[in-house]
């Protein structure tokens, strides 16, 4: 394909959209502060560290990787996981991200490495339709899913997805302690995270359907900084809020660091889990 008519191709993708605007400005942002001096693809996703391994090299052996692969990343970032996978295994996929910022680059980036034939991004939702993508034998979802509106509405529609015997893999926060209800419910708003949800719903709805998992608990190699350095930061925001001087962008910024302190807090508290779900379809 040509690059113009891939670039029309996507424009034409790109029409069917979303509608989080919130959820855009959030991921915008954070990728106008991680991608200064960088060039490739890198992750969004919390540098946990698994038996010495990166995540993405942690998970890949649980997966049916070959170059016939075909994958879709629901919620790509900045297309790292397509990107790396393409360059071990030779398999072929497509990305979706609601951060236009992020699409442009991992577009950019497919093209600059004459890769746009073989992976393909677009700035689209993946709790709407997506169904004219046509189907995966891999589907990944790293760190997304909690901002669905209906997470477990979501696993059911991706599962729909796969080719048979094709693999969905979740990785993401889930809650086990609803305790701390308010800084649960300050994270989701500031994160847009309505599906911020217990593990134990998600379980439950899975096995009321007979759809097996495989189950992995990962939130003891999640980084954490201490309590006393968190609260510190935790205060520092509270008046560094002033600064923001009536500008939206940067008191939405603090809100959005905010958010990412106090799931720190939640870790520590014992109230989150890092968990990976592996669902096969037989
Ligand atoms: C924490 S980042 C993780 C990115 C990537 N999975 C990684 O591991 O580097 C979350 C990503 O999910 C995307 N996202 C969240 N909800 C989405 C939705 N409903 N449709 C499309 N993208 C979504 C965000 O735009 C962002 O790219």
């Amino acid at each position: 394909m040509s690059t113009f008519s891939f670039w029309k191709k996507l424009n034409k993708m790109t029409e069917i959209t979303h509608q989080r605007p919130k959820l855009q400005s959030i991921y915008d942002a954070l990728f106008s502060f991680e991608s200064k001096n960088r060039k490739a693809p890198y992750p969004i996703h919390k540098g946990v560290s698994i038996e010495g391994k990166r995540l993405l090299d942690w998970l890949a052996p649980q997966l049916n990787i070959t170059a016939s692969t075909r994958i879709l990343d629901a919620g790509c970032g900045t297309g790292n996981t397509l990107f790396q996978l393409h360059e071990k295994h030779g398999s072929t996929g497509v990305g979706l991200s609601i951060s236009s910022k992020e699409i442009t680059f991992a577009n950019q980036y497919a093209e600059a490495n004459e890769l746009q034939n073989q992976l393909q991004f677009f700035q689209r939702d993946f709790t709407h339709s997506i169904d004219d993508l046509g189907k995966f034998d891999l589907i990944v979802a790293i760190e997304s899913l909690k901002h669905c509106e209906d997470p477990i509405r979501v696993v059911f529609k991706l599962q729909d997805l796969l080719n048979p015997n094709g693999q969905l893999m979740i990785v993401d926060d889930f809650i086990v302690d609803e305790g701390a209800k308010k800084d649960i419910q300050k994270h989701k708003e500031a994160w847009d995270a309505p599906g911020f949800v217990a593990s134990k719903a998600l379980e439950s709805h899975l096995l009321r359907s007979s759809i097996s998992f495989q189950k992995k608990d990962l939130t003891s190699y999640v980084p954490l900084k201490s309590k006393q350095h968190l609260k510190v930061l935790l205060t520092a925001l509270r008046f560094a809020k002033v600064f923001a001087l009536g500008s939206q962008r940067m008191a939405r910024n603090f809100k959005t660091y905010n958010g990412a302190l106090l799931l720190e807090y939640l870790y520590l508290l014992n109230s989150v889990k890092y968990c990976s779900y592996l669902i096969e379809r037989s």
